[in-house]
């Protein structure tokens, strides 16, 4: 029998922890002796809400090395993540480093590995926003130019590769210099039918309304709508109208960057406006057990989350995209999302758009719920 493919997976933010149990799991059930996945978490994120609760609720195992990073600069924190998966690379042989996404720590694994020849799977590969200005930008281009297994979720990442200059053909070895550009499906849509079949005893729906399905679900986090005085405040001052308008509540689990910009940036009359409106409800984050089951609820989600866009998705959920863009142009076209970037007006309309709308349709663009699946078969059959 062979030897098993050894992988490093790297994950540390939210996101990546986690896509990578629908990988985790792949390989568990599906490729035990074929594949041996070590996980390498950088400590990115580091809050037991924003990481250490998805270990225990998503089975994936434990990291066997943890970076412990922690915040800092952009530079700063992706310098010592790079630092600290070289020194891994260094001391033990792996077949293949897994990247996810586009976050500082995926930038970070990227330059490692390659720098040392190791090659890169990298999952969710070939999303582009066109904006430069945003970090994951930034990430996503230098990680795809890095790997040579280049997994798509959708059929636009592949065309975006393609558009580079990529070659489409994987009639050839895979190496750094002619990889393979593969459209796997999204790992997240394997998790999200996989969990939400999960029965959990979740009192995340009590107290909100009723019937617990009367509310509005948003998340915010971008750096461009927390960092931006401006933009902040027309987002939070435009949810404080929105609920008076709907007289719907609206809840919203807090990303620890966005409580600190909230703290620092908020009109201090908003501030106060905001801590007493009984109807926006202010939560910590949440597992994702309960975050399924809000965004099931959820009569409309507002966010500027890349993930949650896509699990609105999932269950047929009216999304209103708080950006002036997306990487999940499919979604836009099909009418499951409305981008209406930091603009009250446009937000205010999209909302009465979606209240008024049929029920959606699940958009059959993120493959077959099998991407897991297919990442490793082609792994073990190009290795
Ligand atoms: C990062 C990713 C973003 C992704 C998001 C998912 C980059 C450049 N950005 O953004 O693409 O969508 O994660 O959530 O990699 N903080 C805590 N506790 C934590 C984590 C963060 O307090 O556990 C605070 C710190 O003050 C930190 C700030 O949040 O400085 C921002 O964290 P960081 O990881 O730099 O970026 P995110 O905004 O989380
Ligand atoms: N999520 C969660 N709890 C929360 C908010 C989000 O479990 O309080 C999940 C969400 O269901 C999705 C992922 O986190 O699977 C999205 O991550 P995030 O919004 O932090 O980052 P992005 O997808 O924008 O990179």
């Amino acid at each position: 029998m062979a030897t098993p493919l050894r992988l490093l997976t790297v994950i540390g933010a939210r996101p990546q922890v986690i896509k990578a149990a629908a990988l985790s799991r792949a390989i568990r059930e599906q490729f035990d002796g074929r594949i041996k996945e070590t996980i390498l978490h950088t400590g990115q994120h580091y809050d037991a809400n924003m990481s250490g609760v998805f270990f225990g609720e998503l089975g994936i195992p434990e990291p066997e090395v943890q970076l412990g990073v922690g915040s800092g600069t952009q530079g700063a924190t992706t310098a010592r993540m790079v630092e600290g998966i070289e020194a891994v690379l260094l001391r033990k042989a792996h077949d293949v480093l897994v990247i996810y996404g586009d976050t500082n720590s995926t930038l970070a694994g990227a330059l490692a590995a390659a720098k040392l020849h190791v090659p890169i799977a990298h999952i969710e590969a070939g999303l582009r926003s066109f904006n430069k200005a945003m970090p994951e930008e930034v990430n996503r281009i230098v990680a795809d130019h890095c790997s040579t297994w280049l997994f798509c979720p959708t059929t636009t990442a592949v065309m975006n590769l393609d558009r580079e200059g990529f070659s489409l053909n994987t009639d050839h070895p895979a190496t750094m210099d002619k990889p393979h550009v593969v459209n796997s499906g999204d790992v997240m849509l394997d998790n999200a039918l996989h969990f939400s079949g999960i029965k959990k005893n979740s009192s995340i729906l009590d107290g909100i309304g009723p019937t617990g399905t009367e509310f509005m679900l948003v998340t915010v986090h971008r750096q461009n709508n927390t960092d931006d005085v401006q933009r902040l405040n027309a987002i939070f001052g435009a949810l404080m109208e929105l609920r008076q308008r709907t007289k719907m509540p609206v809840l919203l689990p807090v990303h620890p960057r966005t409580q600190q910009r909230m703290n620092d940036l908020l009109d201090p009359s908003l501030a106060r406006a905001v801590e007493q409106d009984q109807g926006l409800r202010l939560i910590p984050p949440v597992g994702y057990l309960d975050m399924l089951e809000l965004e099931r609820n959820a009569r409309v989600v507002i966010t500027d989350s890349g993930g949650v866009q896509k699990e609105a998705s999932f269950f047929a959920k009216p999304c209103v995209i708080l950006r002036s863009e997306t990487e999940w142009v499919e979604l836009v076209e099909q009418g499951h999302g409305e981008l209406v970037d930091a603009d009250p007006e446009r937000l205010f309309g999209a909302v009465d758009r979606a209240l008024a709308a049929k029920a959606c349709s699940t958009p059959k663009v993120f493959g077959d719920g099998n991407a897991a699946l297919h990442i490793c078969e082609h792994l073990i059959r190009t290795r």
